[in-house]
């Protein structure tokens, strides 16, 4: 057999029928959980580094990127629907193409949630600092940033002066906590966060899109770096922002690991992942044409080097540019609050910063309450040690592999910059995407009489554009992200083979396993 040990999926199937757990959400619930999970520091944040990479040009980032979730959510979607169980990538992985692939997933999906969780956290820590700011409250430079590190060219960031992000290390110990003690996003505060992210969204369009239209000339020129080559190792253009500010669009898939608690899955998993995309899609097309319209999102040169800055970077923000009056769109950590505040008022900006305030934290909880979820499943499979999905005795809870989560996400969080946090969560998920995409097509020759309640329309069409979209971002990434997913992988590779090859239930002949209660339902009521 090609792809070795394959989970069954009838025996997946069984496991859930086995939980039978309260079937609650529906379309417009998963709806809102997509939105919930998905708007957060990708558009409050990363706009800026969309624009140090392609200027006025992220429009069309924004949209490729879209484009690439889009396809990649069609086939989400097929699997979704026929396998309405926890794990989303990495389940569906193991029923099609085996454990060792499953295992690589699972994996790369741990960049996505622990390091997306860490991205989201620095990305609260720019405008909590910015809110305190405005305040008059000035935190000391020290414990804002992570220091200035190089380490051969692999591993660069932070900021001069800097010792550690203090505000994004707290975010992550009080979801931590958060998660240790039970708490789960219910579907009521869900609402409440996406009507303030929305009411967000919507506030900015309105006050910078009429300003916005008077000035075209903020769109010349449209891509100063050009379109991009996956083929360099730059990660710059049109393309590489494309790579970075797909994580706007991640979280998507929160709505298919939610499928096991919707009703009629089959048509509200599809729907729901649709209809929150296409939700975010348009709003991020508005936000980003009217930041560049009304302010402009030139990338900015460096004087000394005649070479434009690398994003994020530390030469970057100490730069005389980024400390002017009316610094560049570049050089802010609050893309869309500092915007407001330049071109209309430092009130509405604050309003905005403290929308994103109030909203981004259950970003990083429902990363890491996913990454928790992942975790659980590999340990539940034995691919992970058993002990790792310890239960509390007293909250339930598996607060092992929360606290494990927690401290790698706070370590990343304290030292490393929100846009390359980004990029090294997006490589993860842009593999993840990938082998789903590729699994839909298998299972539609290995599997072909299984009843399919969704099926992707031209899949043929619809997973290798898929496939392609991800493989051209993943290289339209920077060099030290590709890299740094290659030794990631290796890394995973020699565990499995060290632990999860010998351990694993399928390999021991073990199908069906107990689970916890607590650790399967998605926030519900
Ligand atoms: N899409 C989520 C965000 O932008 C992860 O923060």
């Amino acid at each position: 057999m090609i792809f070795g040990r394959v989970k069954p999926l009838d025996a997946i199937l069984a496991t859930a029928e086995k939980k039978s757990l309260h079937r609650s959400l529906g379309a417009f619930q998963l709806t809102m959980l997509g939105i919930g999970a998905v708007i957060g520091t990708g558009i409050f944040v990363l706009t800026a580094t969309a624009a140090q990479k392609a200027g006025p040009g992220m429009m069309v980032s924004f949209m490729v990127a879209g484009f690439v979730c889009a396809v990649a959510a069609l086939c989400y979607s097929e699997l979704a629907s026929m396998v309405p169980v926890a794990g989303s990538a990495y389940t569906y992985s193991y029923a099609v193409m085996g454990e060792l692939v499953a295992w690589l997933v699972g994996w790369a999906l741990i960049l996505e949630y622990a390091l997306g969780a860490s991205a989201v956290a620095v990305g609260w820590s720019g405008h909590i600092i910015g809110l305190l700011d405005s305040l008059g409250l000035h935190l000391p430079h020290a414990i804002t940033v992570g220091p200035k590190i190089s380490v051969g060219g692999f591993l660069e960031g932070g900021e001069v002066g800097g010792i550690f992000n203090l505000p994004a290390v707290l975010i992550v110990a009080f979801v931590t906590w958060l998660l240790v003690i039970g708490t789960k996003e219910s579907a009521t505060v869900n609402a409440v966060l996406v009507a303030i992210k929305i009411s967000a969204l919507t506030l900015f369009v309105v006050v910078t899109l009429p300003l916005a239209l008077g000035h075209s000339e903020h769109f010349t020129p449209f891509v100063p770096r050009g379109w991009g080559n996956p083929l360099s190792s730059a990660g710059t253009g049109v393309l590489g922002a494309a790579a970075s500010i797909f994580f706007a669009y991640v979280g998507f898939d929160a709505v298919s690991t939610a499928a096991e608690e919707t009703r009629d899955p089959q048509r509200n998993v599809p729907i729901g992942l649709i209809a929150s995309l296409l939700i975010c899609t348009i709003f991020y097309l508005l936000v980003a044409g009217s930041a560049i319209g009304s302010f402009g999102a030139q990338p900015l040169i460096d004087p000394a080097t005649g070479k434009y800055f690398v994003e994020g970077s530390p030469e970057l923000y100490a730069s005389a540019a980024c400390h002017s009056a009316g610094a560049p769109l570049v050089c802010s950590k609050e893309a869309l609050a500092y915007v407001l505040r330049q071109v209309s008022s430092p009130a509405l900006g604050n309003l905005v910063g403290l929308a994103a305030t109030i909203a981004l934290p259950s970003v990083v909880l429902l990363m890491m309450y996913g990454q928790t979820r992942v975790f659980f499943v590999m340990a539940r499979d034995g691919l992970l040690p058993g002990s790792l999905a310890a239960v509390h005795p007293r909250f339930r809870t598996p607060w092992v592999v929360t606290i494990v989560t927690g401290i790698a996400a706070a370590i990343a969080a304290a030292f490393l910059p929100v846009s390359q946090l980004a990029d090294y969560s997006n490589s993860g998920t842009l593999f993840a995407f990938a082998a789903v995409s590729l699994g839909v097509m298998i299972l539609r020759f290995t599997d072909r009489t299984r009843h399919r309640p969704f099926r992707t329309p031209a899949l043929f069409v619809v997973a290798p554009l898929s496939i392609i979209g991800c493989i051209v971002l993943f290289l339209s990434l920077g060099y030290q992200s590709k890299m740094l997913f290659i030794v990631w992988t290796l890394l995973g590779l020699v565990l499995y083979y060290v632990y999860g090859y010998r351990h694993s239930n399928v390999a021991r002949g073990v199908i069906e396993v107990d689970d916890d209660p607590d650790m399967s339902a998605e926030p519900a009521a």
